[in-house]
């Protein structure tokens, strides 16, 4: 079975998304493109053979001959899409975060687990990376214990234009959130935002670096450090302290360079290049759950589950409290807690 994929938003994400799809993607096939700048749906398009630009997303999601949507447009046009594709049936895979609010969240929850089965695929490509996947076994085959503790990093080398200081919670520690919940394979019960004293080299207003403590339902804590002007690079780090030992990311490059006295590996530029590999294995699990007419991967949910714990982070970085974590009851469609 091929899917006909069409492709919502073709900026950043959504070109590399076009890329592997077109190149990498067993099944797929890309038929349409769209975006608010017709441009860059033009350059995009002339770049994949058979593909068209539609000018509206409506007419994208509509369209009879698209089988499944891709959404890689801004944080705040998710939820607006993703129902449109619920309405017409189709499989979306929605990228993070699913809705800016928890309240839009939960309407997506209820409008898909009012049907039969699952649609929506949440962006959450961590969750295929061969580093979190080799961590989440060491976990589940239990030699080192039970988890205690979490060590995350999560820095980028600046901040894009747009990026506003709310989003160092819901666009970017979001990432954290959710794979601090799949590796622990539970919900997070509390949380408190800290920051430290201003960088000089941060736009003013942004609480950045900024330090997120979870705390999970079982008591685990995670902490975690989002700078998003760090300077110098992409770099994602993730250390499991347990009962008996600990396991961590290595750096992923195959190599280091020894010149001029320093031994060196090089620093990502951008989670394009981290985390190239998930992307793929994620792209290729949501064109053969469309093809199989049964979505995987993370969910709605989990898009849902995340986004609570980023809310009353902002509501902890504001009140300077600790802010415990209200869920709704996970509906049955979503299976049992543990993923
Ligand atoms: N999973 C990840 O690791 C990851 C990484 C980066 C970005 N993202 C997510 O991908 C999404 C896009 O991010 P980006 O960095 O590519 O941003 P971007 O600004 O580079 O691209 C967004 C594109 O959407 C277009 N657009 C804006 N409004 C639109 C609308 N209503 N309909 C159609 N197109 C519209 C813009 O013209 C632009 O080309 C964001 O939600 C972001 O959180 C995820």
């Amino acid at each position: 079975v091929t899917v006909r994929v069409g492709v919502i938003g073709t900026g950043v994400m959504g070109a590399d998304h076009v890329r592997t799809l077109v190149s990498s993607v067993a099944r797929a096939q890309l038929v349409a493109v769209c975006d608010a700048d017709g441009d860059r749906a033009r350059v995009v398009a002339a770049n994949a053979p058979g593909c068209r630009v539609e000018t509206d997303p409506e007419g994208l999601i509509g369209a009879p001959d698209v089988d499944a949507v891709l959404v890689a447009s801004p944080d705040d046009s998710h939820a607006g899409f993703v129902v449109l594709c619920l309405q017409h049936g189709k499989p979306v895979l929605c990228e993070k975060p699913l809705a800016i609010t928890s309240d839009e969240c939960l309407r997506i929850i209820e409008a898909e687990a009012s049907g039969a089965r699952r649609l929506i695929q949440l962006g959450f490509m961590r969750r295929y990376d061969p580093g979190y996947l080799a961590i989440k076994d060491e976990l589940l085959a239990g030699a080192i214990g039970l988890p205690l503790m979490l060590h995350c990093v999560h820095r980028n080398a600046h901040s894009t234009a747009g990026y506003t200081d709310d989003m160092i919670l819901t666009n970017s520690t979001v990432h954290e959130i959710d794979i601090t919940r799949w590796l622990l394979s539970e919900e997070i019960a509390s949380v408190s935002v800290h920051s430290p004293r201003p960088s000089s080299l941060v736009p003013p207003g942004f609480a950045d670096p900024q330090f997120t403590l979870l705390r999970s339902q079982s008591g685990v804590l995670a902490g975690i450090e989002t700078f998003v002007n760090a300077s110098y690079g992409y770099d994602i780090r993730c250390e499991v302290v347990a009962e008996r030992g600990t396991v961590s990311l290595r750096p992923t490059e195959a190599v280091s360079i020894r010149s001029d006295r320093r031994d060196a590996v090089s620093v990502p530029s951008d989670w394009r290049v981290r985390f190239a590999e998930a992307y793929r294995l994620e792209l290729q699990d949501w064109v053969d759950g469309a093809a199989a007419d049964a979505a995987r991967g993370p969910s709605a949910w989990d898009g849902y589950a995340a986004s609570v714990v980023a809310e009353a982070g902002l509501a902890s970085r504001d009140s300077r409290q600790e802010v415990q974590v209200a869920l709704a009851d996970r509906p049955g469609i979503y299976g049992p807690v543990a993923n």
